[in-house]
């Protein structure tokens, strides 16, 4: 995968609405927002551009029966311990990290870790890029490479900015540059006969919002009013997702970058899960993170794992759950604080995530099965 530093520009929509933190923050206040969140008149690289056809021409790499798919993790090293402890309760399983398992983790120690067990050697272990990874290990640092939409506050992106720039200070002096650079965009596996695939934005960009909750059809008012989404930033036509879908040739689409939860079936039978965060509060009231489960539908789930389900629906013989990923956050938050105290820019924009979840989303919202 080429990750020339070629630009074009990609400006989503006119700019003049009004600014917001959208999915990484706790409220609708115009101070938070994600690693995936873009700059109104964003500049994005060449390499994050893709189109359905290439998933459709990927072939699909072998898998367990069970596959999680975690994106977010955002260098939260307890979230990775939960979703070990739950695949270690599970039937045999393996496990995607769809990008941006980097973020807050410029400490080195932690990035050495975190990054040590996501890129291991393991054939149960895959990673595929997320803008933070392609960013942080470019030769020179530029931007988060969000491309956030123009209903972001320009204060939000830049303080992206800031965290992504200190980490790439992190991996220039780290072994693990040539092996993020190297990460592919696209993933795809055959499983229990629906063809999923895994992409960190959407079909079009590495760092794309057209899949994003507030972008969905039919929109969740709601959803728009708290995060002042203006009436010009018009919903994705669920046919068009649903074309896309067919013409990359999967039944399910994973994806992650715009950082808020929710699982979406479309006619035709096909689905599109977006995890929101593995290593950060997805829902009202809770720190806890989210991946998406992939297995055979019908039978039981293991307790550990039933237990955490928070929505789930079914593609033909294919089992989507959303799980929760109940790490330690007593010790999540200590560590975040010991790198991010107040004042900085990922406590400015994070903390009331990190330690409430998103007040204005509820697992309810986020299942939206027509
Ligand atoms: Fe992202």
């Amino acid at each position: 995968m080429s990750v020339a530093r070629l630009l074009t520009r990609c400006r989503l929509r006119p700019t003049s609405a009004p600014l917001l933190g959208a999915e990484l923050s706790s409220s609708a206040s115009p101070s938070s927002s994600s690693p995936g969140r873009p700059l109104s008149a964003a500049s994005c690289p060449l390499s994050y551009r893709s189109e359905p056809s290439l998933l459709s021409a990927t072939p699909a790499t072998p898998t367990q029966p069970v596959v999680y798919v975690a994106g977010g993790l955002y260098g939260n090293r307890f979230a990775l311990d939960e979703i070990e402890r739950l695949r270690s309760h599970d039937e045999p399983s393996s496990v995607v990290f769809n990008g941006d398992f980097n973020f807050f983790n410029s400490e080195p120690e932690v990035f050495r870790e975190v990054n040590g067990r996501v890129l291991a050697e393991d054939p149960d272990s895959l990673a595929t890029a997320g803008n933070v990874e392609r960013e942080i290990s470019s030769p020179s640092f530029s931007s988060c490479g969000c491309a956030y939409p123009s209903y972001v506050s320009p204060a939000v992106a830049s303080r992206a900015d800031a965290i992504v720039s200190s980490l790439h200070g992190t991996c220039r002096t780290s072994p693990f540059g040539p092996a993020l650079a190297a990460l592919p965009s696209l993933l795809r596996v055959s499983l229990h006969g629906a063809e999923v695939g895994v992409v960190h934005g959407d079909l079009g960009s590495l760092a794309g919002w057209s899949l994003a909750a507030e972008m969905m059809d039919p929109p969740d008012r709601a959803l728009r009013a708290a995060l002042g989404i203006p009436p010009s930033a018009k919903p994705t036509p669920a046919a068009q997702v649903a074309g896309q879908l067919k013409e990359a040739g999967v039944d399910v689409l994973c994806c992650t970058h715009t950082c808020l939860a929710f699982l979406q079936t479309f006619a035709g039978g096909s689905a599109v899960v977006n995890n929101g965060s593995a290593g950060m509060g997805n829902f009202r009231g809770s720190g806890a993170g989210v991946v998406t489960r992939l297995g055979r539908a019908g039978g039981e789930l293991a307790g550990e794992v039933a237990g955490r389900v928070l929505y789930e629906t079914t593609v033909g013989d294919l089992r989507v759950s959303a799980v929760e990923v109940a790490f330690d956050e007593e010790a999540w938050r200590e560590e975040f604080l010991s790198a991010w105290g107040p004042g900085s820019p990922a406590h400015e924009s994070y903390w009331d995530r990190i330690t409430g979840g998103v007040q204005f989303w509820e697992p309810r919202q986020a299942l939206r099965t027509y």
